[in-house]
């Protein structure tokens, strides 16, 4: 899979990506991965990339045309007509991938739907996927007309789309084949059945007076499969009522959760 970034501070996303599972999928070759800098689509001597609102009110708005400029570039089309109408020549650094299959654009926004796991899945089914992020700011709504997702981590508002980009990405790509080993396997973990995970435990047997619940310790491995399920009802019906509605219970489970 190819995922690429264009944003203002691409910088932020040298620890995320160059660390862990993120690196560890690019050493694979599961995973390549690229952080344009907007400002390389500027052709002003500040490399401005936003601007007033109309209308007036607080803050800047990111302006759409380097995003246009830069999303040619990635896309390997060339010279471009400006969404002011004026035919320019592709300017800028040429994109790692930009003769690859097109990439489905990702607008990170509060504005948007929001994300899950239904959602990572979908997009860990995509070849390419391009983000596009603001940082502090909002961006001109004519910059969506290249959107195929608007996402929306959840009902609060970060300064850094980057962040927010760093996120979804991390929960994307550790879905693609071969990137968790099969001891991190991504089967049995939380939402995957709709339900919160389990708790779960390691060594030593007793900490501080707690000792680990003993059905773990049984080597029955139905009884523990079915003390992992009850575990999982009770954690999301405290927890997460929410999710309750849309998992696939038996109806004797329902009734438990109901109580
Ligand atoms: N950018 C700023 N806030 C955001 C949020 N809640 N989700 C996604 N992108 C954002």
């Amino acid at each position: 899979m190819i995922i690429e970034t264009l944003s203002t501070f691409p910088a932020m996303y040298e620890s995320v990506m160059g660390s862990s599972m993120m690196k560890r999928a690019q050493e694979k070759g599961i995973l390549e991965f690229a952080a344009y800098d907007l400002r390389d689509w500027t052709h002003d001597r500040h490399r401005t990339t936003d601007d007033d609102p109309y209308g007036g009110g607080a803050g800047l708005v990111m302006k759409c045309e380097p995003i246009f400029e830069a999303y040619d570039a990635i896309c390997g089309r060339g010279p471009s007509v400006s969404p002011t109408g004026s035919e320019q020549p592709l300017t800028g650094p040429r994109p790692r991938f930009c003769d690859a299959a097109l990439p489905k654009t990702v607008f990170l926004t509060p504005c948007g739907r929001r994300f899950d796991d239904a959602l990572a899945t979908e997009l860990s089914r995509e070849g390419r996927l391009l983000f596009v992020c603001g940082h502090y700011e909002g961006i001109d709504q004519r910059a969506y007309r290249l959107a195929d997702y608007e996402i929306s981590l959840g009902d609060y508002v970060l300064t850094s789309g980057e962040l927010a980009s760093m996120v979804v990405i991390d929960a994307v790509v550790r879905k693609l084949d071969g990137v968790l080993g099969a001891e991190n396997g991504a089967a049995d973990e939380s939402f995957v059945d709709g339900l919160l995970e389990p708790p779960q435990y390691t060594r030593p047997a007793v900490f501080r007076g707690e000792a680990v619940p003993e059905v773990l310790l049984s080597g029955n491995h139905a009884l523990i499969d079915s003390w992992r399920r009850e575990q999982s009802l009770i954690r999301t019906a405290r927890l997460r009522p929410d999710l309750l509605d849309g998992a696939d219970l038996s109806a004797c489970e329902r009734e438990f959760v109901e109580r």
